[in-house]
């Protein structure tokens, strides 16, 4: 078999708004940007020994993995990534074959930026490309939703994060100043113009790190679960306002989280499309309250940054993905001086296969 290379680009994202909606069956408004996780990979040279392996060197943190092509073991931290695109790739039949991968990233880990996500999805495009150019025969197409269903299973079985489709969806459907509406429970994706003219979102870094897998996030996930066993209703986008009023605490104030941010959502929507970014701010603030008080995801550091951002004259900040910790994001006004550490994001390109 001749030498093949691959190599595949996948960004990380910002929710707008609509935080932990997406497992609820709910809205979410998110958008790919700039940062995100490039891999390379190559196949072995021909009759080298170690040619039905896998080996991984992360760049960043000049770390090495190397596994059986065939049955991967779980593993803990990073190296539970390739592992499970591996494994998850060979059990929806797509052809790999042994190769060398390589990882350089740009978005700092457990940073609410989807690293996690966007190094699923560089590792599905680019081994799941690799494989139809050495096996064309064999070769199998994906769609975009696909991969970010296969990505999630990496992320729930392998990484042991019960997270939702939010971040993958974000990574693969992104594009340039696009944000995408997305109905968790259809799966349609709808691309909403984000149109910023002087404004800014940029975000402002709290320092504190989460890891989903250990995080109160699979405990946020049950509390869901329990409210909609109480409500007798299959997610909680079916909940109605009234039912949820009489849920015990802290179910109610779970399930009026996300009843109210799927509201959000929609109110977001229609502020974009009318050029309205004052109501964006609003709507931000509102998210970020309903996130400490009522969801209780934030921590002091988080509030401390949202503080420096809303001090410094944001429009509206918020806390971004699952929480405990990672980026804070903040929307400012025309000529607004940002404070120490914020820095601008903008909506980009959606994951995609480089040059090799
Ligand atoms: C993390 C998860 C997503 C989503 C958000 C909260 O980013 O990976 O699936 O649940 O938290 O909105």
């Amino acid at each position: 078999m001749p030498l093949e290379r691959s190599r595949a680009f996948a960004p990380g994202r910002v929710n707008l708004i609509g935080e932990h909606t997406d497992y609820n069956q709910g809205l979410a408004l998110p958008f790919a940007i700039g940062p995100g996780v490039t891999v390379c990979a190559a196949t072995w040279p021909p009759g080298s020994p170690g040619e039905q392996r896998v080996s991984v060197y992360a760049r960043d943190l000049d770390e090495r993995d190397e596994f059986p092509l065939t049955e991967p073991a779980p593993a803990p931290g990073w190296r539970a990534f390739a592992r499970g695109t591996v494994g998850e790739l060979t059990r929806a039949g797509f052809p790999l074959v042994g190769a060398r991968l390589q990882i350089t990233g740009e978005l700092a880990l457990g940073a609410g930026l989807s690293s996690s996500a966007a190094l699923e999805v560089a590792l599905c495009l680019v081994l799941s490309e690799l494989g139809s150019r050495a096996c064309p025969d064999r070769a199998r197409t994906a769609t975009r939703l696909d991969v970010a269903r296969l990505c999630a299973r990496v992320e729930n079985e392998w990484v042991g994060a019960q997270t939702g489709l939010l971040d993958q969806l974000a990574s693969l459907y992104g594009a340039p100043d696009t944000a995408l509406r997305i109905d968790f429970r259809t799966l349609d994706i709808e691309p909403v113009p984000l149109r910023l003219g002087d404004w800014r979102l940029v975000l402002l870094d709290s320092g504190e790190r989460h890891v989903h897998a250990s995080s109160g996030y699979n405990e946020r996930r049950d509390e869901c679960a329990q409210a909609c066993r109480r409500l007798g209703v299959e997610s909680l986008r079916e909940a109605r306002a009234e039912a949820i009023a009489g849920l015990p605490e802290p179910l109610r104030r779970r399930a009026l989280h996300v009843f109210e941010e799927n509201q959000r959502v929609i109110e977001a929507v229609c502020a974009l499309r009318a050029d309205d970014l004052e109501t964006i701010g609003r709507l931000l603030n509102a998210s970020h309250r309903s996130l400490r008080d009522n969801y209780e995801v934030s921590t002091p550091a988080v509030e401390d940054a949202a503080d420096r951002l809303l001090g410094a004259g944001a429009s509206g900040a918020r806390l971004i993905g699952g929480g405990f910790g990672g980026n804070v994001l903040g929307l400012f006004g025309p000529g607004v001086q940002l404070p120490a550490g914020a820095y601008e994001v903008r909506p980009g390109a959606g994951a995609h296969l480089l040059e090799s």
